[in-house]
């Protein structure tokens, strides 16, 4: 996964290096390092966060107006000083920075083990910038052009970047499925894993495609090849972030303020794509393709994580409101099974990042099958933004905490709106439930307003059972994958084994762990089966486990049964994700908060999965 920055330009490199990888940090936090050239190369690494970089530098060694930064999510070797990047060359003159995975490393690092290659790392980065020197040593050739070559032997995914120490007006940077965007500013020019780094100093950008090779000149010189040596024409873009955006802005962590942001973000997501008043929907991606959609005999929804959460509920949203077949996949199995796909099928691929390996293997899957593919995707100009046939921005900002929330709940919206409109426009839901539930879904981002007002009764909640190792998330229906999304967020940031369930399916097997110490979390709002959730809830207090019920504002009967109850507003069933999701998002926020866990920045993950 990794994070990556360069800069070339007239000020010192080092400043704007360390804040662009504080600014990458969300992709992978293991290890860090830096390499600045000035009359020689100056690398410092070292296991652990960049704060713990910062912490190791000496400060007279890293003047200069040309370097790079590297913030890892390690694949090939643990977590330490040794493996982290930069990576020098046998000879000490080039370094490289690395996302991705060169998968045939090994029979490289063999091959050029007999050449006399030692190496130092267990890393297959490091056999890459070994490659690189090889060829450039014997055919004496300019570092693009060496880089260029070793590139044609590797089989795997990269985004990198290579520095000559005897060079200090050079970059250069290449990509194969990790992204890599080149930022064009005011005499100063930047390559990094997003915009993120490079909003500061330029809205100008270049996304760079698969197999393409940048070379910069300090001097504001610069040209793409491809990997076959052609020349490449590519567009300048510009950008529309707001440094803000990228800020804590008062709230303790990112989690926090994005769960917080959900009114707005939720508006967003629905802003010019409907009015109830008038009666009327749309998306605009969608339009153009409005007959594919109508006619599709099957939709596929393909995703990872929590995006595969979102696809889960679309699964129910498609077929009760529009009556269209609809699968959910995990992109990983997907890709591997060889799936049957038909012209007739849509395929919709759903990703926060845009930048997810697995998801983007399954759409080049599909779409090698001549599959129609629409994306659902949140960060513009992302490799899956731009590989899919037509799409939808979700539109809800950076999202920037680890574990996804807002994301979420714009992925729902845009997906509760997609099946409405399909409803509608298939004739499966009258004129009056189609201004109802448009009307319903304006007024989402008031009633979450409301829920988040529920704040402090949900800490003290999490106070009660922030010492469990196990919990139980249970839901019916549409808020079935509430239960496994309100479950993942436990895991992910506070480390409690969770796990969801459709409530009904607890008996089969994990009623066997209930018992005194076990906080079970019901998702019981659905009228649709409320006996039955009622009853599900008095098994669990059969056996004696703790129940944490979110309910419809006004359920007496649970809540007479119920440890702890949160809540929500009333809202027709298939919007209900939207709402109730969000005591759980808090829940496990305060629990990881009282637990002492990095919230942001869980262990072990990255929020951009750019390897498979
Ligand atoms: C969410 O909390 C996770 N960190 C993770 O499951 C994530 O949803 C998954 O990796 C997919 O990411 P994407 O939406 O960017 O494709
Ligand atoms: N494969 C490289 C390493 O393990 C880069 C990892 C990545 O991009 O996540 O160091």
């Amino acid at each position: 996964m990794c994070g990556i920055v360069a800069y070339v330009g007239p000020k010192e490199a080092y400043p704007i290096i360390i804040e662009g990888l504080k600014r990458l940090e969300y992709r992978g936090y293991d290890s860090a390092g830096v390499s600045i050239i000035n009359g020689g190369m100056h690398t410092f690494k070292c296991k652990g966060k960049v704060l713990d970089l910062e912490k190791i530098i000496e400060q007279d060694k890293v003047h200069g107006t040309l370097g790079m930064g590297h913030t890892r999510w390690a694949t090939h070797g643990a977590p330490n000083d040794i493996n982290a990047h930069p990576h020098l060359s046998g000879d000490s003159n080039l370094a490289i920075i690395h996302n991705g995975i060169i998968e045939n490393y090994s029979t490289l690092r063999t091959a050029l083990e007999k050449l006399g290659h030692t190496f130092v790392s267990e890393t297959d980065t490091e056999v890459l910038i070994h490659l690189i020197e090889e060829i450039r040593n014997t055919e004496d050739l300019p570092l693009e052009e060496a880089t260029r070559r070793a590139l044609t032997k590797v089989v795997g995914a990269y985004a990198i970047v290579v520095l000559d120490k005897n060079d200090p007006n050079k970059i250069v940077g290449a990509k194969n499925s990790s992204p890599l965007v080149f930022g064009l500013g005011e005499k100063e020019f930047f390559l990094a894993s997003d915009a993120s780094p490079i909003v500061k100093f330029t809205d100008k950008v270049i996304y760079l495609e698969d197999e393409e090779i940048i070379t910069i000149h300090r001097d504001g010189d610069y040209e793409i090849r491809t990997i076959e040596n052609e020349v490449a024409d590519p567009e300048i873009k510009q950008i529309d972030l707001n440094i803000e955006e990228l800020e804590k802005g008062g709230y303790e962590h990112f989690m926090l303020k994005e769960i917080y942001q959900q009114p707005l973000t939720i508006a967003e997501s629905m802003r010019g794509r409907l009015s109830a008043d008038e009666g009327w929907a749309k998306l605009g991606g969608m339009e153009q393709h409005l007959n594919r959609f109508k006619q599709a005999k099957r939709i596929v929804l393909t995703a990872c994580g929590t995006s595969w959460h979102a696809a889960m509920i679309a699964e129910y949203l498609f077929e009760d409101l529009a009556r269209i077949p609809t699968e959910v996949e995990y992109a990983s199995e997907f890709r591997y099974r060889n799936p049957i796909i038909s012209p007739d099928d849509v395929i919709i691929a759903l990703s926060q990042s845009g930048e997810t390996a697995d998801t983007l293997a399954a759409i080049n899957l599909a779409k090698s099958k001549g599959a129609f593919i629409y994306g659902i995707v949140n960060n513009v100009g992302s490799t899956i933004a731009r590989t899919t046939d037509s799409g939808s921005y979700i539109h809800c900002g950076p999202e920037i905490g680890v574990a996804s929330t807002k994301a979420f709940t714009s992925q729902l919206t845009v997906l509760t709106l997609m099946a409405i409109i399909l409803g509608y426009e298939k004739g499966k839901i009258s004129e009056g439930y189609y201004r109802q539930l448009l009307s319903e879904l304006e007024s989402v981002p008031s009633l979450v307003a409301k829920i988040l007002t529920k704040a402090d009764q949900i800490k003290y909640i999490a106070s009660e059972i922030r010492n469990t190792s196990n919990a139980l998330y249970l839901g019916r229906g549409y808020n079935f994958p509430v239960a496994l999304e309100g479950a993942l967020k436990l895991k992910e940031i506070s480390y409690i084994h969770a796990e969801g369930y459709p409530a009904a399916e607890m008996k089969h097997g994990p009623i066997a762990l209930i018992d005194m110490y076990m906080p079970v979390v019901v998702i019981a709002t659905n009228k649709s089966a409320h006996e039955k959730i009622v009853s599900n809830i008095q098994e669990v207090k059969a056996r004696k486990g703790i129940v944490v019920a979110v309910v419809t504002e006004g359920d007496h009967i649970i809540k007479g049964m119920a440890d702890f109850t949160i809540e929500i507003p009333y809202i027709e069933e298939p919007l209900s994700p939207l709402l109730s999701v969000v005591p759980l998002q808090l829940l496990s926020y305060y629990i990881a908060v009282m637990r002492g866990c990095h919230v942001d920045q869980p262990r072990n993950l990255a929020k951009s999965v750019t390897v498979e």
